[in-house]
């Protein structure tokens, strides 16, 4: 796949490579909040048939980019498919989230566990990928991801969205052996299914954990950071001549920057209770950075998103090596005006600053 990449900031600011505008994309840019979303949804019948049918997966992927000027496609699928094609059995019932009809309840369902191959039982998204490529043709480039084993591994235990964390934090306590080699087997599937994703067409790659935030610092360290660094290791890091770049994002992670920059990463994701020029201070001249507007910022109205935005814009500073996003995802209630005054303020109000190397 070799076609020409005609709007690359994305890629040069995750290598902290000077730029025009300063790139922006959302977590969560397709879904719910768009009317175009919840039609081809209805029509798919489910979220899982939206995953599972490329040309469905290709259409949510391309919906937010044919209403604003986004530097980045995202692929539409799920964390959860790989435990998924791991037999777990996942299902999105409306309005209880997902929900694993087999999940690791015991000794014998975590020696059970197993690497699904990504071209037979994940097919279907390396099949989008290389749909998405193609009906991209070059425009922005596409960001393949996956979930942290530690996140993973918190809805494969719990078998679905938790409060409490009781029966993962209870196996961590209790059990942290079994864990481990529960999180070595995710781990190993999550490597083989970015790898494969970055084969089909994934021109960068990010790394969602989510739930790394509620640990300990020491059993962040221990169940969450060291697997990340371990698939960082065994990543493709250059297809079709072009450095793969790998974002880390762990939510409610702002203690651990330069824990998380010291994996090899290219890009640390932040949330918003991190500032962002304390972040550049403590971890920027070892990666990018990529965030942190609070996505509740998308409920008020345009000047004050835009005055929100500024914000963001003015900590990070001067120079390369940002990449905007919101903290977390754009949430389902958000008016989709709301999120086009966020992408036009990026790019106007990036637009007349230094962008030169590094400081
Ligand atoms: O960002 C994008 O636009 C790409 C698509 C994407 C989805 N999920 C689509 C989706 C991505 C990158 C994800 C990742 C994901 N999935 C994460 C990590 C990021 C994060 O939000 O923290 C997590 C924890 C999941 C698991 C998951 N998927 C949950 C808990 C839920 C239910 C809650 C919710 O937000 O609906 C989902 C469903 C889901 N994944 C939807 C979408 C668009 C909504 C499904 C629907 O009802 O149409």
């Amino acid at each position: 796949m070799n076609d020409t990449l005609h709007n690359d900031r994305l890629l040069r600011a995750l290598l902290r490579q000077p730029v025009d505008v300063t790139p922006v994309w959302l977590m969560r840019q397709a879904g719910r909040y768009l009317p175009e979303y919840r039609a081809t949804r209805a029509r798919a019948g489910s979220f899982m048939a939206l995953c599972q049918t490329p040309d469905w997966a290709c259409e949510v992927t391309l919906q937010p980019l044919a209403r604003f000027p986004l530097d980045a496609a995202i692929l539409f699928s799920d964390i959860l498919t790989v435990p998924d094609a791991m037999g777990l059995g996942l299902t999105f019932s409306e309005g209880e989230g997902p929900q694993f009809a087999c999940p690791v309840r015991s000794v014998a369902d975590i020696h059970r566990l197993f690497v699904p191959d990504p071209e037979t039982a994940l097919r279907y998204v390396m099949d989008a990928v290389r749909l998405i490529r193609r009906e991209l043709a070059g425009r922005v480039p596409l960001i393949g991801f996956a979930g942290s084993p530690w996140t993973l591994a918190t809805y494969m235990v719990e078998g679905g969205s938790s409060k409490d964390y009781a029966r993962i934090k209870g196996l961590l306590y209790d059990q942290p052996g079994l864990l481990h080699r529960m999180l070595e087997v995710t781990a190993q599937a999550v490597t083989l299914y970015l790898n494969a994703q970055i084969a089909a067409g994934a021109q960068a790659i990010m790394i969602f954990d989510t739930w790394g935030g509620i640990l300990t610092p020491r059993a962040y360290q221990e169940f969450s950071l060291a697997y990340l660094a371990r698939i960082v290791d065994g990543l493709t890091r250059v297809a079709d001549n072009r450095r793969v770049p790998i974002i880390l994002f762990t939510k409610g992670g702002g203690a651990w920057l330069e824990a998380i920059a010291a994996t090899g990463c290219d890009a640390v994701g932040v949330d918003w209770t991190v500032d962002l020029s304390e972040a550049r201070r403590r971890v920027g001249a070892q990666v990018a950075l990529q965030g942190n507007l609070d996505p509740a910022v998308l409920y008020a109205a345009p000047e004050r998103i835009r005055a929100q935005v500024a914000q963001v814009l003015a900590d990070f500073g001067p120079g390369a090596g940002h990449v905007f996003n919101l903290g977390h995802g754009v949430q389902p209630g958000v008016e989709p005006e709301r999120v086009g005054a966020l992408v036009a303020a990026v790019h106007e109000l990036s637009a007349s600053r230094p962008t030169g190397d590094g400081v």
